[in-house]
């Protein structure tokens, strides 16, 4: 396949810049000729960012699953889609080939379609790093359902409030999954979410760890039967194909939940064509990528990198997409290293708190490894220290690879800042530039533009986007008022990311991280408000207050303050208390690293904690609290600052 699209100089960056923002319609409309749709759209692009309301591709219908498919059997039926390595090394590894592929996926539709599922339903995926997470990512998109993959780290209440949320019928899982050393229970864990669920019809269940498991008669079936039902069904019609469903441009692809700065997670909704042509042009402009390359990304299907860019922009593509099952030190950190050798991995893309995990193992994990097909790095999820970033460049890519450190976000479906591989200039801890059609602005918090930078001058201010990219979300699932308010509504017309950044006069952006009460520990989006909550249930507490810490390995760490009116135990007992409690609300991935027993929190005279000092004293800082005076009770902060761990 080749890329017309694909940007290859400095020079054509800056035109396609250009041309993307004089003429957004001109330029995305030609873009759009690459793919296969059903129908072609009557426009391009109409949007309205106060409403506010982006559509893209106007009354265009396609099928995602052609793309990503059908269009690429006719000449690379045999080339593999995906390389699935396991958890343990020993187990035998799988190849599927986009054949293969087309075949899983058309039979498992087939499955979806026998259960009762419907264009439009909404299908709640909980399952671990096998093939078939991604066969039933693609089957609900072959049928036009709404696919929500939850982590396999969330909590049975985190599963139960996002079937609710969107309303789920069906869910697929597995009966276990493997992570290094251990087995997770996720059919138990969706036996628990269920528990008083009154919507949810039918649950599949994909042998993985054959752990025992309850069946319910009626509710519960397994994903191997059904499958070969399937397959004689199609066999019957003469054609293993299952049709694939027709959908509009604008239909709903897909649910993520990912933390906000309220308490309750929100659905990002994604769109079928505007998120396929993003994932795609960001995929292969990023990477570089090169027919035959072999792109690892490390990413669990539960997160959006997952999604696309081991999911959708790769297979667009027509690419080998490197599937992984384990964590990066089990059996040992020398994990990734192998996988890169095995493979003859192209692109790595991983996120810097791995990095950094690794880089605390030194280099004997390397010894040894042949990293030599690498030809391109990416990291993605937090901002990446230097430190990191050389150890990345020197010891992996053997200074020979770029780096592209991509921003991006849920909302936004795929990167868009970036440098592109070995074509754009990259700078250590830089993002560097925007994609064709992404126009940061930078605003300080009274709303005013941060100033241009010039020569040694730097801009500062909060990151917004002044008009939309076709990835972009298109709503919060159930609740349009919210993407309003959450999103468009700091800075009147724009979107804001809830990030902070610099520009310099170059125009390279540094994105400095979030300015909102969202915490990102080892990449991973928390709200301090969800665990405040969490903690808050357990029976002890009186309240609490959540705030970051700055962590060697996590980037951010999780710092509570706690007031509690009765301990069972010692504090040592009541900690874990706490933390089995939060495990429980929202999943181990929540857990506060440290945790502060106080009497008293910093408050306002009007009762707002002071979040601030609270943030200052977690960071170490001894001195310069700040303004203090309007606390009602300034006393506490003293405390606070003995007691701190
Ligand atoms: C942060 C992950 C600095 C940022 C794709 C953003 C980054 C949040 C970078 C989104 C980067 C992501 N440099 N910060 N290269 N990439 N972030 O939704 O704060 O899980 O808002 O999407 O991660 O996290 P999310």
């Amino acid at each position: 396949m080749y890329y017309p699209y694909q940007i290859t100089s400095m020079q054509q960056y800056q035109e396609a810049y250009k041309k993307s923002i004089e003429d957004p319609e001109g330029f995305w409309g030609a873009i759009a000729e690459n793919f296969f749709w059903r129908k072609k759209w009557d426009k391009v692009l109409q949007w309205n960012f106060s409403e506010p309301k982006t559509e893209w591709f106007i009354n265009a219908k396609l099928n995602i699953t052609e793309n990503c498919i059908d269009r690429h059997l006719a000449t690379m039926a045999d080339k593999p889609a995906i390389i699935w390595e396991p958890n343990n090394p020993e187990e035998r590894t799988r190849t599927v080939t986009y054949a293969r592929l087309h075949k899983r996926v058309c039979q498992f539709a087939q499955v979806l379609k026998n259960n009762g599922v419907k264009k439009g339903d909404r299908v709640c995926i909980y399952m671990g790093m096998v093939p078939e997470l991604a066969y039933a990512v693609l089957g609900c998109a072959r049928i036009g359902a709404i696919h929500s993959v939850v982590f396999g780290g969330f909590s049975a209440q985190s599963i139960a409030d996002r079937l609710e949320d969107a309303n789920v019928e069906y869910i697929v899982t597995c009966d276990g999954a493997y992570r290094g050393a251990k087995d997770i229970p996720l059919k138990s864990i969706i036996d628990d979410a269920l528990i008083g669920n009154k919507t949810v019809k039918r649950v599949i269940v994909y042998t993985r760890t054959r752990t025992p498991i309850s069946m319910i008669k009626g509710r519960d079936v397994w994903w191997e039967d059904e499958m070969l039902y399937a397959e004689e069904q199609l066999e019957k019609n003469g054609t293993l194909d299952f049709p694939a469903q027709e959908m509009d441009a604008e239909d709903p692809l897909f649910i993520l939940y990912t933390s906000g700065s309220t308490g309750k997670p929100k659905g990002v909704v994604h769109s079928s064509a505007g998120y396929m042509l993003w994932t795609n042009y960001t995929f292969v402009n990023v990477f570089q990528y090169k027919p035959g390359d072999v792109f690892f990304c490390t990413a669990d299907i539960g997160w959006i990198t997952g999604h696309s860019y081991i999911v959708y922009g790769p297979l667009s593509a027509g690419a080998t997409s490197l599937m992984f099952e384990g964590i990066p030190t089990w059996p040992d950190a020398g994990r990734f290293w192998d996988i890169v050798d095995k493979y003859k991995v192209n692109t790595l893309y991983t996120a810097p708190t791995a990095i950094r995990s690794l880089m605390s193992y030194g280099l004997d994990p390397i010894k040894g490894k042949d990293l030599s097909s690498l030809k391109v790095l990416g990291t993605v999820g937090e901002p990446i220290n230097e430190e990191a970033w050389h150890w990345y460049d020197e010891n992996i890519g053997k200074k020979k690879c770029p780096i592209v450190d991509t921003w991006w976000q849920t909302e936004t479906g795929g990167i868009l800042i970036s440098n592109f591989a070995g074509i754009t200039p990259s700078r250590p801890g830089w993002a560097t530039l925007p994609m064709p059609g992404v126009q940061p602005l930078l605003l300080n918090e009274h709303g005013t533009p941060a100033n241009d930078p010039e020569g040694e001058n730097i801009a500062s201010g909060n990151l917004c986007m002044a008009a939309p990219w076709p990835g972009i979300f298109r709503t919060t699932y159930g609740d349009h008022e919210r993407y309003k308010s959450n999103y468009f509504a700091a800075y009147p017309g724009l979107y804001f990311t809830g990030d902070g950044a610099l520009k310099d006069a170059e125009g390279f952006y540094r994105i400095t991280g979030r300015v909102d009460d969202v915490l990102n520990v080892s990449g991973h989006r928390i709200g301090t408000a969800e665990v405040e909550n969490a903690i808050n249930m357990h029976a002890g507490v009186v309240e609490s207050a959540v705030v970051g810490f700055p962590h060697d390995v996590k980037g951010q760490g999780i710092y509570a303050y706690v007031i509690m009116s009765h301990k069972h135990g010692d504090d040592e007992q009541s900690k874990k208390d706490i933390l089995q409690t939060v495990t429980r609300v929202i999943g181990s991935i929540a857990k506060p690293d440290k945790i502060q027993f106080v009497n008293g929190l910093p408050k306002t005279r009007s009762g707002k904690i002071m979040r601030r000092i609270l943030r200052k004293i977690a960071e170490g800082e001894t001195k310069n609290l700040g303004d203090t005076t309007t606390l009602l009770d300034p006393g506490v902060v003293d405390e606070i600052q003995q007691g701190k761990l």
